[in-house]
């Protein structure tokens, strides 16, 4: 069996020095938000596996059934020897791509747990004991080199979360990827997409109220992490479609007027009843805007392909000078 190589991007204090910044800077300023990154621990990786098996939850469903049916097609078109995967996970549905590029050389699954990267390496070498996978321990909007390994590379980043970022945020990650490869090597990127309110709203508000405590755990996180004296069940999960931005924002909303005192900060965060905290922003898309922004960072748009319902797309981009 080849080797397989771990390597941290990042010095092991990185993440707590990075929630300390987030949370001084997003708790303290008028309307209060926290980037979504801290959703994921253990906890909350965990729901939000359960969020991708809800029946509300369409996203997850709709790319894999893209990738069933067009990965022949995506590995002919990219024919790539190295595949570079941001935010692997599991690795689970990048397993159609595998399974449709046998001469591989090399696998980069890119991830900020340790763990996950493991799991995915050992049940891959189990299959392909020959590909060379070398993992990095790396936030996928941090990375700035990838480990030697031969061209062509395709570099996929699935499950729509490019729309977690902010449109600068998203720019400047298309820009740095796209710094990253060589002209010639491409980009499959999965995007939501712009649908009915009330599918998309379902889709981040559920019935059986898992969204919800995904979106509460970040408190959990902020209580263990930071000592936050802070109960869950004083927020209101909130999900709301802003249709002149088209995404998706999920809130916390204060049940009653309240205090978070954060010690290792120093720190104390009134909340007026009623007063909200922006957790996460979900932008859904377009073709024209996709099409438009990988233009704008150095991509040529090569496919587009959705869904039979036409709910979520996954798009083939060149690198161009
Ligand atoms: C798959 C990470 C992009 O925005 O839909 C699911 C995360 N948030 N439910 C998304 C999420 C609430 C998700 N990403």
């Amino acid at each position: 069996m080849s080797p397989f190589l771990l390597t941290r991007t990042l010095p092991e204090n990185a993440t707590a020095a990075a929630l300390r910044a987030d949370v001084l800077d997003g708790l303290t300023r008028t309307p209060k938000e926290l980037p979504p990154r801290w959703f994921y621990d253990a906890r909350g990786s965990e729901l939000f596996e359960e969020i991708t098996r809800l029946p509300e939850y369409y996203p997850t469903r709709a790319e894999r059934e893209i990738l069933v049916r067009e990965a022949p097609r995506i590995a002919a078109l990219a024919g790539a020897r190295t595949l570079v995967e941001l935010g692997s996970g599991s690795s689970e549905k990048t397993r159609h791509l595998l399974d449709a590029l046998p001469a591989l050389h090399s696998y980069v699954p890119v991830d900020v747990s340790e763990s996950a990267l493991r799991g995915a390496a050992d049940a891959l070498l189990a299959e392909r004991p020959e590909l060379r996978i070398h993992a990095l321990i790396a936030d996928f909007t941090g990375l700035t080199e990838l480990p030697a390994a031969p061209g062509p590379r395709l570099l996929v980043f699935l499950g729509g979360t490019i729309g977690n970022l902010l449109p600068e945020e998203r720019a400047r990650f298309l820009r740095s990827t796209r710094a990253l490869l060589e002209p010639g090597d491409t980009l499959l990127l999965g995007t939501d997409l712009v649908k009915d309110e009330e599918t998309l709203v379902r889709a981040y508000d559920d019935t059986a109220g898992i969204t919800a405590d995904f979106n509460r755990n970040v408190l959990n996180v902020l209580a263990r992490e930071l000592g936050a004296d802070v109960d869950p069940a004083d927020f209101d999960h909130v999900a709301l479609w802003d249709r002149d931005r088209e995404w998706i924002e999920m809130r916390l909303r204060a049940r009653s007027a309240l205090t978070v005192k954060i010690p290792e900060l120093n720190l104390l965060v009134p909340f007026a009843e009623g007063e909200e905290l922006r957790t996460e922003v979900s932008a859904k898309f377009r073709r024209e805007g996709v099409h438009r922004e990988l233009a704008e960072s150095g991509w040529e748009p090569v496919e587009w392909w959705t869904d039979a319902a036409g709910r979520f797309a996954l798009s083939l981009a060149r690198a161009v000078d």
